[in-house]
């Protein structure tokens, strides 16, 4: 069985705004593969952060993929919006939509990749039946709404269900880590089976976002090297 490659996607959400451009040209200058935008609407979570005017701006700003994480209420509603913007890949939760199937499966046909986050309080065993669907499936160590939380560790137990599953099944999906990842958890976590790492505040808040970004892709991929 082979595994995704390790990927470390910078949230800008902790970056300084008034410095967009700024701020993605340091991560790309540390090897970042992905830039994470949290999108929320002040309902499914209790802040509000950035639209679709912003993952417009950044389409024309990186080359690198757009990883929208959804923490919006039935967000089926702006799916192809986000994909026109520029979204490369749309992540929505299974706590926000009674058509989670359906929300994966528009992702898919707007033309970008799919996938499906659980908070902390949702067992993986809701994502059984979409398992199929999905280009990623994203667990929350955080309770999503704010950056700059401390990391909750039953996601450990979650990602070693779904990397016992992807190996089982034989299915290729990534799974994806998002909230209070730092150095201190990321060679755990990658050894869990996680090959995504969304940080915020340990990249951007550290005093060289280019460097912190280099830091830990470097502790996850040895992690995954030692377990191989
Ligand atoms: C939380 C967001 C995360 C958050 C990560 O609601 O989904 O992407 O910005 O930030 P840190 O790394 O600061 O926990
Ligand atoms: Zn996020």
């Amino acid at each position: 069985m082979t595994y995704a490659p390790i990927e470390i996607a910078p949230s800008i959400l902790a970056s300084d705004f008034s410095r967009l451009g700024e701020e993605l040209r340091k991560i790309e200058q540390g090897g970042a593969d992905v830039v994470h935008v949290d999108v929320m609407d002040g309902h499914f979570v209790p802040n509000i952060t950035i639209g679709i005017p912003v993952v417009a701006s950044l389409r024309q700003a990186t080359r690198l993929p757009l990883d929208v994480h959804l923490m919006i209420d039935r967000p089926e509603r702006y799916i192809e919006e986000f994909v026109r913007a520029g979204a490369d890949r749309v992540l929505v939760h299974q706590e926000a939509t009674p058509h989670l199937d359906r929300a994966l499966s528009m992702v898919r046909e707007f033309g970008a990749q799919a996938g499906a986050v659980i908070n902390p309080s949702t067992p993986v065993v809701m994502l059984t039946d979409v398992l199929d669907k999905v280009d990623t499936v994203l667990v929350m160590s955080v309770n999503p709404g704010f950056g700059g939380q401390k990391f909750i560790p039953i996601a450990y137990t979650k990602i070693r269900q779904l990397a016992e599953w992807r190996a089982r099944y034989n299915a290729g999906y990534r799974i994806a880590v998002d909230g209070g990842v730092d150095l201190e958890n990321i060679a755990e976590l990658a050894h869990a089976g996680a090959n995504t790492f969304i940080a915020g505040t340990s990249i951007f808040h550290a005093p060289d976002a280019a460097e912190a970004t280099r830091e830990l892709k470097t502790a996850a991929s040895n992690a995954v090297r030692q377990r191989v």
